[in-house]
């Protein structure tokens, strides 16, 4: 296929217990061929009857699949997965109507899962949702994943909507008055508790002092969770780095007083042990405070904690609580601005707040007043999560997001950043943000915000050297004029108003 603009290579490992899946839902047998890695040579001929599925494991180059309804394969659909050597985790999948598409007037999908950007083609929608001659479309998905095309896929019925409303009017009313009440910073924290993810957060250098106590009172009050706070230098080793994550002994945070008989006996420290004395337990809130200054070996290990909940030290394996939250605080003067964390580690952040200095401080402002705020507490937060995993999104709605991360990554100040991984974290954003604001479903408002919080720490502006239109004769003056104040929230803005959301 002459569609495809990715250079592919092998793919290395992973792909053991993967599959690629044909599931047949015509009323008449679908009929499916390999063509073979060197483009014209086709493989074996093969059936699909009517309910049936077939499956194999991917190939280990990937495939080009032709799908018809009768054995010459005249007309057919194709579909195309790969594995790209710079990006081995990530499968590429194209579902292409080049050839024709036969099966049109039936709904169809090939989906590697949800949470990535997946063909789901309603039935007659021919110019849109297809890979087409005149617009390619390739989607990723991070493995471990399953690729499925499904064939006249029953969609679901148009009255199908999760019976939430009720549920809505009931327990919601309690949760929402304290999520309304909440600050941005807050906010920030509850959608990535919510999603169990991780928020960057940004701020002014002179003001990272004060953002991290706010934090910390936030983590404390708001949220009854545990906090360390990490404080990076370019000296910070790995040693200093997993100690700093334990739930610090000192005062500041007391665990309500039990009763004497409940106080745990003194350990009598054994003789043999010649490891530091505790061994304490990692705090449920992580304020890693300037991690971009950290040498590569700490920001590497932060990965890992991310990735597995845990993590090495020379003398012992250290677990992640359940509730863990992971917060980088960076400097930047202005919303995606500032330094750059390594590029895995920043992608495996959720999502981007910068703090304006201007909007306060709530809780260090009240600090002394002692006020008594409102706590947001798991319940509260299981119950949100929940609702957002019953969050219907429309086709259409669906599609805009796709069409918001096409136009992202076309963008021509955008070198990088627009990850498969980012569009999975996009997509739980916008459910979550859904019943926070009451709905059961989402509107492309809400996907406007999600961008806006998904992107911010992504994207990378390309140099005017690279920039696209350099290859057909700009002048490098114009373009550098052009980028000069180019920043990641205004390309979210552009593409915003380019793509044509559903009304
Ligand atoms: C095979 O299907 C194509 C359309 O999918 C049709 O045009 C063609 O006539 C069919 N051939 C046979 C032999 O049925
Ligand atoms: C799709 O188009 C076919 C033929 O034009 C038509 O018979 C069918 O009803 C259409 N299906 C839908 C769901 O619009
Ligand atoms: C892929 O499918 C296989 C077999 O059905 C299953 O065991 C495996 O868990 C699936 N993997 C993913 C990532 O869904
Ligand atoms: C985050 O990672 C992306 C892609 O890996 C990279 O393009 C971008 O510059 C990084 N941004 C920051 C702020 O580190």
């Amino acid at each position: 296929m002459k569609t495809s603009i990715m250079a592919f290579a092998a793919l290395l490992g992973h792909t053991s217990a993967q599959n690629f899946l044909i599931i047949n839902s015509c009323s008449t047998p679908v009929y499916f061929q390999p063509i073979l890695s060197n483009g014209d040579t086709s493989g074996p001929l093969n059936t699909v009857q009517p309910g049936q599925s077939w499956s194999e494991v991917y190939r280990p180059h990937g495939s080009t699949v032709k799908i018809g309804t009768n054995e010459t394969l005249g007309e057919h659909l194709s579909i195309e997965y790969k594995f790209s050597s710079t990006d081995p985790d990530y499968i590429w999948y194209e579902f292409n109507t080049a050839f024709g598409n036969p099966f049109a007037s039936h709904h169809n999908s090939l989906s590697a899962g949800d949470g990535c950007s997946n063909f789901l083609c309603k039935a007659n929608d021919t110019d849109n949702c297809y890979s087409t001659v005149y617009a390619g479309k390739i989607w990723a998905c991070p493995l471990p994943a399953n690729l499925t095309a499904h064939l006249c896929d029953p969609p679901l019925p148009s009255s199908y909507r999760p019976i939430m409303a009720s549920i809505t009017s009931t327990d919601l009313s309690t949760i929402l008055p304290k999520v309304h009440d909440l600050s941005d910073i807050e906010l920030a924290l509850l959608l990535s508790l919510i999603t169990h993810d991780h928020p960057i957060l940004t701020t002014p250098a002179s003001h990272i002092d004060t953002l991290t106590r706010e934090l910390s009172l936030i983590a404390l009050r708001t949220f009854h969770l545990t906090h360390a706070i990490v404080n990076c230098t370019p000296s910070t080793t790995l040693d200093d780095f997993a100690s700093a994550l334990l739930i610090p002994s000192s005062s500041s945070q007391k665990k309500p007083s039990r009763p004497d008989y409940f106080a745990p006996r003194p350990l009598r420290p054994s003789r043999r042990s010649t490891s530091p004395p505790s061994s304490g337990q990692i705090a449920n809130c992580i304020l890693a405070t300037n991690l971009d200054l950290a040498p590569r070996a700490v920001q590497i290990q932060a990965l890992e904690l991310l990735r597995t909940g845990r993590i090495f030290t020379r003398t012992t394996v250290q677990t992640a609580p359940k509730r863990f939250i992971f917060i980088p605080i960076l400097q930047a003067d202005a919303p995606g601005k500032g330094p750059q964390l390594t590029s895995h580690l920043n992608d495996s952040f959720a999502l981007a707040h910068w703090h304006d200095p201007e909007d306060g401080y709530v809780n260090v402002e009240d600090e002394d007043e002692r006020v008594e705020r409102n706590s947001v507490d798991s319940v509260d937060i299981n119950h949100l999560a929940q609702l957002s995993q019953q969050v219907e999104i429309d086709i259409d709605v669906k599609r805009y997001q796709m069409n918001v991360v096409s136009f992202l990554r076309m963008h021509r100040a955008v070198q990088d950043g627009i990850t498969p991984a980012a569009t999975k974290h996009f997509e739980k954003l916008m459910r979550c943000l859904a019943p926070i604001h009451t709905l059961d479903y989402v509107t492309p408002a809400l996907v406007g915000v999600a961008a806006k919080k998904t992107y911010l720490h992504r994207i990378r502006i390309t140099t005017p050297e690279n920039e696209r239109s350099m290859q057909w004769g700009s002048s490098l003056d114009a373009v550098t004029a052009l980028l000069n104040d180019v920043g990641p929230e205004q390309v979210i803005n552009d593409v915003l108003s380019m793509v044509t959301a559903p009304i």
